[in-house]
């Protein structure tokens, strides 16, 4: 038995870094919550598998894994209400959010750990590894991003009429992120359909997320239509060529539906990396430029959808002295882990450096 043991340990650990990897926005209105296995799995990374090198039909809204098959309960909406904010969770796994184990999991950052001073020491350019969230720092945050359809069947729709309303500069980082909303017009009775993006800037892979939501804007809703967005350009040099108005999402870096190409170097003497940033003519927050003529939309009142899930923001995220929880065995596994994230972030590493 004993001789077991170890790669046991190895497997498993291997097993918890791929649980580990990469982030996405969780709230109870997002498609793929229970992941793709057909029951309610609170430990899914299903929709947080990144999107690198594929075709248009599997990237578009995490169609390769299925993703966009498992819409959220009936009823259950990510709210948008008008001027204001909504809150996701940041996380790597569906276990480290409020929707999982009753939230017990959670912490500071999307991985069920509060990381003190990470980021902070040593600017040296050192890519964060503890959690596999693609920056060196808090400022080097890529950006992320939500955008909206006015349609509710996710069929319906396209790059053109998903368009970015608002983006969170410095995100993803820690697990609660708040995105705030513009003088958004009405969605149908069915609701509208989101999806949130983010570009990630090296430290990895240069891949791409594309989650889908079922979302409503509510409160007192404006009186423009939002307007068909143009891809994004890269305009970090020349502010004078930033797309105005309503913008595309980011598609890069797939085989197929790609809506932006770069070359070359950043000013900073990266690699470029397009982001939802000012490096492509986003501004940080609600995004007030996507509408159309006032008017072009009927104002109303809706109401906020029944509460079914308590806001995130509202839970607090008490320390808590996790250590001291673990049995050896865990502990052991924890450090193992560690070890093997590190291992298996060095190829991405090598790629995007060697690029470089
Ligand atoms: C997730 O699973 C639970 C339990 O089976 C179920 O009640 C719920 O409707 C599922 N949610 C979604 C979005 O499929
Ligand atoms: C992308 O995928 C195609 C096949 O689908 C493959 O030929 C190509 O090498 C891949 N490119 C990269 C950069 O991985
Ligand atoms: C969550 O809390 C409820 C009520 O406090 C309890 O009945 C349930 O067993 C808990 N679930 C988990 C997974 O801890
Ligand atoms: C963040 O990382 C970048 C790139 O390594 C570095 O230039 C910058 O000084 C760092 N910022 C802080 C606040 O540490
Ligand atoms: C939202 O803000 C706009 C100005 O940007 C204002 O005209 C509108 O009345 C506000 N609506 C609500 C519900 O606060």
């Amino acid at each position: 038995m004993a001789p077991y043991l170890p790669l046991g340990l190895l497997v498993l650990a291997w097993l918890a870094a791929g649980v580990q990897a990469h982030v996405g926005a969780w709230h109870i209105g997002m498609y793929c919550l229970n992941g793709t296995s057909g029951r309610d799995d609170h430990n899914t990374n299903d929709a947080v598998l990144p999107l690198y090198n594929m075709t248009k039909e599997n990237w578009w809204f995490h169609h390769d894994n299925g993703c966009d098959q498992f819409p959220p309960e009936d009823g259950d909406f990510l709210d948008l209400p008008v001027n204001g904010t909504f809150t996701v969770e940041h996380a790597v796994n569906r276990a480290f959010t409020t929707l999982s184990y009753n939230g017990t999991e959670i912490a500071e950052f999307g991985d069920g750990e509060d990381h003190p001073g990470m980021g902070k020491e040593g600017a040296d350019g050192d890519c964060i590894t503890a959690i596999n969230i693609h920056t060196q720092n808090e400022t080097m945050a890529a950006g992320t991003a939500f955008a909206i359809s006015y349609q509710s069947d996710l069929s319906a729709v396209t790059p053109e009429n998903l368009v970015v309303f608002t983006v969170l500069y410095h995100s993803p980082w820690k697990r609660i992120a708040t995105y705030s909303v513009p003088n958004l017009p009405a969605c149908p009775p069915e609701g509208c359909i989101c999806a949130w993006g983010w570009v990630p800037n090296g430290c990895g892979l240069a891949n791409m997320y594309h989650l889908g939501y079922r979302c409503k804007v509510v409160g007192h809703t404006g009186d423009a239509a939002v307007a068909p967005g143009q891809p994004p350009v890269w305009c970090e040099d020349d502010p004078e060529r930033c797309v105005q108005g309503p913008k595309q999402m980011l598609y890069w870096h797939q085989s197929e539906g790609n809506n932006i190409e770069v070359e070359g170097y950043d000013l900073s003497g990266h690699l470029k990396s397009p982001a939802y940033n000012d490096k492509c003519g986003f501004k940080n927050g609600a995004q007030h430029d996507i509408f159309l003529d006032k008017g072009s939309a009927v104002p109303t009142s809706i109401p906020a959808s029944p509460m079914r899930h308590k806001l995130p923001s509202l839970i607090p995220s008490a320390p808590r002295d996790r250590r001291g929880r673990g049995t050896a065995i865990e502990v052991l596994l924890e450090y193992a882990h560690r070890f093997l994230m590190m291992a298996y972030s060095l190829p991405l590493f090598v790629y995007y450096y060697a690029r470089v």
